[in-house]
């Protein structure tokens, strides 16, 4: 069984086969935030890209877990730099970690780190479970065509953000899962602040309608299972 909780904005929380896998672990600034960070488990923590919404609390949260962070090449460094310990890969890149096999995915976007430092090129991730399941987390992102690449594999779950303005939006991220196809999707990067506000029942029920896909609206704090 494998367990994705939506901590707010675009952080998630993942349990499957027994490990505990945040991504993006923005809480403390995130006024979305349903827990603490002191609060939250991990045991890897991933991190799509360099903006202070998504490196977040990813280096109070692996010096008091001993989480490994997986990240592109450039942010790893850095974060090793103050002491945490990484897995770098790469767009297009997998490895077969204790939780899963864990691809990185093109995403189109910025990833510059907080201090002004170079973060690399944005991803995505395409995680597989131990059960066979596909997670695709789009991250932060704009549409692009290739995501029917990546449907291709058979997703199970896509993450996407539909807040606009720094992402996707609502008719965009329809247009994503049109070229995704996937069985479930969890919208995200909406409602943290006003500028990225939409109304997520309206795209829940336009995508059911146009789609097979079923939307799963959650509350910060919520999860969806998938057996
Ligand atoms: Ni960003
Ligand atoms: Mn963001």
């Amino acid at each position: 069984m494998t367990k994705v909780t939506w901590l707010g904005h675009a952080s998630m929380a993942i349990e499957t086969a027994n490990y505990h896998v945040l991504v993006d672990p923005f809480i403390n600034g995130n006024p979305a935030a349903p827990v603490k960070e002191e609060e939250l488990k991990a045991d890897f923590i991933l991190v799509s890209h360099g903006h202070g919404d998504h490196v977040g609390d990813t280096i109070s949260i692996a010096k008091r877990t001993n989480a490994l962070v997986i990240t592109n090449f450039e942010i790893s460094n850095w974060l090793n730099n103050h002491g945490i310990r990484t897995h770098p890969q790469h767009i297009g890149g997998g490895y077969r970690h204790p939780f899963g096999y864990l691809k990185l995915t093109q995403a189109l976007h910025g990833s510059g780190l907080p201090d002004g430092s170079y973060g690399g090129n944005p991803a995505g991730f395409l995680l597989t479970t131990h059960e066979g399941r596909k997670i695709y987390l789009a991250c932060d992102t704009g549409l692009f065509g290739d995501m029917r690449l990546i449907g291709e594999e058979g997703i199970d779950l896509a993450v996407l953000p539909i807040g606009d303005n720094f992402t996707m939006g609502p008719e965009d991220a329809l247009r994503a899962v049109k070229l995704i196809q996937p069985r479930h999707v969890i919208p995200i990067h909406y409602n943290t602040w006003d500028l990225i506000a939409q109304d997520v029942h309206a795209w829940k029920a336009k995508v059911e309608a146009e789609t097979s896909t079923q939307v799963h609206v959650l509350a910060p704090g919520q999860s969806l299972e998938l057996s």
